[in-house]
């Protein structure tokens, strides 16, 4: 019982996170477009399959074989989503690129930070799940390691990026997939 509401209450935050991005993005749209021309918006992701576009490693995911990605790009590129997926769509609409996968900072050129970057994790939930992949907190981890690092400027983060957080579902499958935890 504790746990269900444990479980209920971070779907009500969690939906409230969501809705308030939702909400912040339209607004934001309108701010960004004038610092878009300078070049300075950024999206970051956090979150689950639904966002990940090449964090999860070859060896915990399908999503680096065929049919994945036989839509977009056109051979299977560790995406978790069919076709262009939530982070193309939402960069595009900001007049940037999608952003660069965590997992692939230090193999492209620094200039590709520049529109932000995806830490989302196929598999990966709020808390732990089945699948081994830093969960939302650590994913968070990995930006303000960042942060630090100063990879990206803590003002430039503040006045103008966006974040997109999906948390599709892996809790739920983690939850029940528990001994004695039956679906009945
Ligand atoms: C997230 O992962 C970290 C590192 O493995 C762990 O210490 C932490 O307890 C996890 N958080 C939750 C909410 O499960």
């Amino acid at each position: 019982m504790e746990k269900q509401t444990t479980i209920a209450s971070s779907c009500l935050f969690l939906l409230y996170i969501t809705t308030f991005t939702v909400a912040e993005v339209l607004e934001a749209h309108h701010h960004l477009h004038q610092h878009n021309i300078h070049g300075s918006v950024k999206l970051f992701v956090f979150g689950d399959s639904y966002v990940d576009t090449g964090n999860i490693r070859k060896s915990v995911s399908p999503s680096w074989k065929e049919p994945y990605g036989i839509t977009f790009p056109g051979k299977p590129a560790g995406r978790g989503s069919g076709g262009r997926g939530p982070p193309r769509f939402l960069a595009s609409f900001l007049g940037i690129r999608s952003p660069v996968p965590y997992a692939l900072r230090k193999f492209v050129k620094k200039s590709k930070l520049e529109s932000g970057m995806n830490f989302a994790f196929g598999g990966t939930g709020v808390f732990d799940t089945l699948v081994s992949g830093p969960n939302l907190t650590t994913q968070i981890d990995f930006f303000e390691q960042l942060l630090q690092q100063k990879v990206y400027a803590k003002n430039d983060v503040v006045k103008s990026s966006i974040a997109l957080v999906s948390v599709a579902g892996n809790d739920y499958a983690a939850h029940f997939g528990r001994p004695g935890n039956d679906t009945k």
